[in-house]
């Protein structure tokens, strides 16, 4: 395999799971130094060992946690080039409108939208210093297109992030700082296998959607990451980014 990150230093938040595992697994392999950001410290630890890198535990709502964080990565490696903000939490059982609570909405958006400006705001400032870098942030299909099963929060917080995205990969453009949105399909994850255990049906009545007849694996998300994150893709930015199998295209 090509090394398209030799030497790069990648931040990934939500390290230890999911698209975020296979993320750090495949930066890894194509020569990056990699910092695997968690909550929980036991899957996040694993995953930093696995892939030869460091792990900073850390709730990525926490604004001081997150400066701190990325102050650490450049105090060991002397630099930041790839942030990718992807951790984030699934939608409440029933994300109705006329259901979803206040508290749980809020939730939802500190964990999937708040967390991604707390992350920009204390990359970038790192990365203008620098004059390059690439911001990829996990938005999702929803972000795009409606959802069959009504997912509100969730919907909401990722067209947030697609839109700061987009304004932010405008701003820096200047400065060398490309940041783009990626938006995964239904992906094989533990997050999306917890919400079909909860709803056995969902499973069959996405699956009706998808073009390509079935869900994503983490890897094929991660092959897009590392993309974005590369020179490969240095003429994008501000993009909205879809691996989701055709199903917004249907
Ligand atoms: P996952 O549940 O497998 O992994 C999420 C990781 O984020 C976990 O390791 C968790 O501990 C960590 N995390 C959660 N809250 C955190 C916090 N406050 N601070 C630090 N770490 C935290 O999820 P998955 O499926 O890999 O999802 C990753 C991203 O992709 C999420 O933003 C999700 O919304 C998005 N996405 C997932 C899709 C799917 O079908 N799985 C589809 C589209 C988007």
């Amino acid at each position: 395999m090509t090394q398209r990150l030799d030497g790069r230093v990648a931040v990934i938040t939500g390290a230890g799971s999911g698209i975020g595992l296979a993320t750090a697994r495949r930066f890894a392999s194509e020569g990056a130094k990699v910092v695997c950001v968690d909550l929980d410290a036991e899957t996040g630890a694993k995953a930093a060992s696995e892939v030869g890198g460091l792990f900073i535990e850390a709730d990525v709502t926490d604004e001081q946690a997150v400066r701190d964080l990325f102050q650490r990565v450049v105090d060991e490696f002397g630099r930041l080039d790839i942030t990718f903000n992807n951790a984030g939490i699934s939608p409440p059982d029933d994300d109705s409108i006329l259901v979803t609570g206040l508290d749980a909405w809020k939730r939802v958006q500190e964990v999937n939208l708040t967390s991604v400006y707390l992350c920009c705001k204390y990359a970038i400032p790192h990365m203008q210093r620098q004059g390059k870098g690439s911001i990829i942030n996990t938005a999702s299909f929803v972000a795009v297109m409606g959802a069959a099963t009504s997912q509100i929060s969730y919907s909401a917080s990722k067209g947030g992030v697609l839109a700061m995205s987009r304004e932010l990969g405008v701003q820096f453009a200047r400065e060398g700082i490309r940041v783009n949105a990626l938006c995964p399909g239904p992906v094989n994850t533990p997050l999306l296998q917890e919400l079909f255990a909860k709803d056995p049906e969902r499973a069959a009545r996405r699956l009706v959607h998808i073009p390509l007849g079935r869900f994503a694996e983490p890897e094929e998300i991660a092959a897009a990451v590392a993309f974005l994150a590369s020179d490969d893709s240095s003429f994008m930015t501000a993009n909205t980014f879809l691996v989701d199998g055709g199903i917004s295209g249907a």
